[in-house]
């Protein structure tokens, strides 16, 4: 599974960088109002951070208006992809983009269907949000295996990119089910590596170590 991280903000973006483990960064316009910063400078600062695919979502609705902004964002490094809405502009934009080679990560999915279209439409990846459906009482994970299920009948090429990460659990569920990809939040990410066991199982050992006496050198 590829772990890519949900935010605009480079600082958290480099210091999760350095941990080896990102393979792509995925953006939205709430992630950039947070920043306060100019959009195209934010992407270009994150492609030069990370190799992997960079998310960055058009603003425009309307197929022309989508096209002119992915042309421009595409612009900006190798590793840009076009992030469209999963409505029918969308994905009319997205079966030409992918035409020409260039990665589209179809955005706010919320049915199986939605996630059909999207693979039929060539997406490089479908975002199915599993947090915004549990939120109001529905599954997300239920989600994931269906499309799961659909993508693997079909073999379509797809990658299934669970968004609207909120818990641990969210990405291990999602790992069982074979999800190419999770996007996680910061806190989310780092919370992967906590469990106190390890951290009381550490501070035994060192304590054990230090009555040693000994050095490693
Ligand atoms: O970037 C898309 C998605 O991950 C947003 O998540 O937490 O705003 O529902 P959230």
């Amino acid at each position: 599974m590829k772990f890519f991280v949900d935010t605009a903000d480079t600082a958290e973006i480099k210091s999760l960088a350095s941990s080896g483990l990102l393979d792509g960064v995925t953006t939205n316009p709430s992630l950039v109002a947070k920043t306060g910063k100019k959009f195209t400078e934010i992407i270009r600062e994150i492609c030069a951070i990370v190799a992997g695919p960079v998310s960055a979502e058009v603003a425009a609705t309307d197929y022309d208006g989508m096209m002119r902004e992915a042309y421009v964002l595409r612009e900006i490094a190798k590793n840009v992809t076009i992030k469209v809405p999963l409505t029918p502009d969308g994905l009319r934009a997205c079966n030409r983009l992918t035409g020409d080679g260039t990665m589209v990560n179809v955005t706010l999915c919320f049915s199986a269907a939605q996630a059909l279209l999207a693979a039929k439409a060539g997406a490089s990846f479908v975002s199915p949000f599993v947090g915004r459906l549990d939120d109001v009482g529905e599954s997300g994970m239920a989600l994931i295996a269906d499309i799961m299920q659909i993508y693997n009948a079909y073999h379509f090429k797809t990658e299934v990119l669970v968004a609207s990460v909120r818990s641990p659990m969210h990405v291990v569920e999602a790992a069982k089910l074979g999800a190419h990809v999770a996007t996680l939040p910061p806190p989310v990410l780092r919370s992967l590596f906590n469990h106190p066991l390890t951290d009381k199982g550490l501070a035994a050992f060192l304590a054990d170590w230090g009555k040693t006496g000994q050095t490693i050198a």
